[in-house]
């Protein structure tokens, strides 16, 4: 279990990553950072493209990279928009990270950080895949 998060330098990574956004067509620049159980940190930023649909917010390439580098538990996440203010992940991403940090992820907000059970209440998740399955 990794130590007590640090969130401030959660918030300069996430904002660090935002400066490499790909968002010509938006304009709208989004970087991501989550602290995995391991101690080590996964960052992302949007990626979109110029067939608008296929664009892939920063959380996408967070969790891409979170896979890639050996998977693990995600315990604390920051996104931020070009300002480098807080962002709340959209309602797809929310979904994503419940499926790598579970509903005890903290989401940093700019009141705190809260659980994401708060922003994704009575998620869908691998265990009701798995709950199915017994019966
Ligand atoms: N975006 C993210 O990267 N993450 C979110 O959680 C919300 C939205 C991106 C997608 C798109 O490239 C841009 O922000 C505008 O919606």
């Amino acid at each position: 279990m990794a130590a007590e998060t640090d969130w401030a330098q959660l918030l300069e990574l996430a904002r660090d990553a935002m400066t490499y956004a790909y968002a010509p067509y938006s304009n709208y620049p989004v970087g991501a950072a989550a602290l995995v159980d391991d101690g080590r940190f996964v960052v992302g930023c949007n990626v979109e493209n110029a067939s608008y649909g296929l664009g892939l917010c920063a959380e996408c390439g967070l969790i891409s990279s979170l896979i890639a580098g050996g998977g693990g538990r995600l315990i604390a996440f920051a996104c931020v928009d070009r300002r480098g203010t807080h962002l709340m992940p959209c309602g797809r991403c929310r979904q994503l990270l419940f499926e790598h940090g579970g509903p005890a992820l903290l989401v940093a907000t700019e009141d705190g950080p809260i659980s994401l059970a708060e922003l994704l209440p009575r998620a869908f998740g691998p265990e009701d895949l798995h709950a199915a399955d017994a019966s």
